[in-house]
């Protein structure tokens, strides 16, 4: 058993000075002095739900040398984080019930978290994705090319996976952006102006997507999630779907709230990923739907990719970047910087992703539930530097970001994995 003492925990939307009794799972929630050994004094701290990220790419199996699910993991605890859904653009992709399983033994041998997978949709495997439903937290679509070979563009096969998905009762992610939108853009290419990367995956790209996607929705009733949203117009065609009762969330990512491509001139190809980054008028619009509800979840799409390839012009390297580790530290800083409440905070890193794909007895600190706890220090000040980060890839676009609030503890059913800044 283990304590918390002396800290205030968000329980049902409000901050509770309490303490808390844990085995596996959260024993008791009491205002009395636990009689137990291990006690830990969280005066002055924070008590959440340990984090959830809908979105990461571990890389394992196929590319461990840009990641593993044991660094992984242990990236995801530095970040606060006690479980993740990992995407499957492996190489190869997982799109056979049997690399699915295979790569579950994988991760249940290596994974300090709790971990979800989903399931890649290909032009091929249609008729299998009902077979894997009770395995996975949801299935993965990409609608354009991105990073890996995981693709499926006919437009009577999206229907069909659609269909297909919506029988499952699973969500359904998606990648949206268009193939001839951004084939048509790479008329915009200016060699040596790094930026213009993301004149050649514009806005439109991803609008027309999310627009066919929910129309699609609306047909089949799909559980629909829209990933990594970047677009001010993407966002109002989400707000007035949920408005009409088709059932879709979306999520944004650290990168698009922090960044914009302006920035890559500087940056380069450590800030190409797809979708790319967009403009402040778009940030705003992002920062805005958080707050108004229309964004749903951040998660990281923790992307790595190693210094080397990254290091190539933006036009040859691999789009995408870390984030697993960051994002907690860089959204409790939005909150001490008013950008959004602390409430909101907690919905969308832990709650909403916990209720949307269903993963049970985990995403809030309710007696019973599983024994995911973070620990907050709202006050601590710190710079993000590489050397002190877990993933593999050995670097983060948010380098040098100094900060106000971190996790400084993390729990995973019971057991402490995460203790300041040190994995353990
Ligand atoms: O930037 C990205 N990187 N976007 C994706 O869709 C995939 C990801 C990756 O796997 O590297
Ligand atoms: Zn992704």
């Amino acid at each position: 058993m283990l304590a918390l003492v002396n800290g205030k925990v968000f329980i049902k939307g409000r901050l509770i000075k309490a303490n808390l009794i844990l085995s596996k799972r959260i024993e008791k929630i009491t205002k009395e002095k636990p009689a137990v050994d291990n006690t830990i004094d969280c005066s002055g701290k924070i008590i959440i739900p340990g984090l959830i990220d809908p979105h990461v790419h571990f890389r394992d199996p196929g590319q461990t040398y840009k990641e593993d699910w044991t660094s992984g993991s242990k990236a995801a605890a530095h970040g606060g984080v006690t479980t993740v859904l990992d995407m499957p653009n492996n190489v190869p992709p997982i799109t056979t019930p049997e690399r699915l399983k295979e790569k579950i033994e994988i991760a249940k041998k290596k994974s300090i978290v709790n971990f979800g997978l989903y399931f890649g949709i290909g032009p091929s495997n249609l008729e299998t994705l009902g077979e894997v439903k009770n395995i996975v937290c949801g299935y993965k679509m990409f609608m354009c090319k991105s990073t890996g070979d995981l693709l499926l563009t006919d437009v009577k096969k999206q229907e069909h996976a659609f269909e297909t998905v919506s029988k499952t009762e699973k969500v359904l992610a998606v990648h949206a952006e268009t193939p001839e939108i951004n084939e048509a853009a790479m008329k915009n290419k200016i060699e040596d102006l790094p930026e213009s990367y993301a004149n050649t995956k514009p806005p439109e790209s991803e609008i027309k997507a999310i627009e066919k996607a929910l129309s699609m929705t609306k047909v089949y009733d799909t559980k629909l999630h829209v990933v990594h949203l970047t677009t001010a117009g993407g966002i109002e065609l989400i707000k007035n779907a949920k408005m009409q009762g088709l059932d879709v969330t979306t999520e944004t990512c650290p990168h698009y709230l922090f960044f914009t491509k302006t920035n890559m001139r500087k940056k380069k190809a450590f800030l190409s990923m797809n979708p790319p980054l967009r403009t402040k008028k778009d940030q705003a619009a992002l920062w805005s739907a958080i707050s108004a509800g229309t964004i749903d979840m951040i998660s990281t799409d923790h992307a790595p990719h190693t210094i080397e390839e990254k290091s190539q012009s933006v036009w040859t390297a691999p789009g995408g970047v870390p984030g697993v580790e960051t994002r907690a530290g860089l959204m409790i800083d939005a909150v001490n910087k008013r950008l959004l409440s602390f409430e909101r905070f907690v919905e969308i890193c832990c709650e909403n992703p916990a209720k949307r794909f269903d993963i049970k007895e985990r995403g809030f600190i309710e007696a019973g539930f599983f024994a995911d706890i973070t620990v907050v220090d709202m006050k601590k000040h710190y710079t993000i530097k590489t050397d002190n980060l877990y993933t593999k890839c050995g670097w983060s676009p948010f380098e040098g970001f100094k900060l106000k609030g971190c996790p400084v503890m993390t729990i995973s059913e019971g057991k402490i994995i995460m203790e300041d800044g040190v994995v353990l």
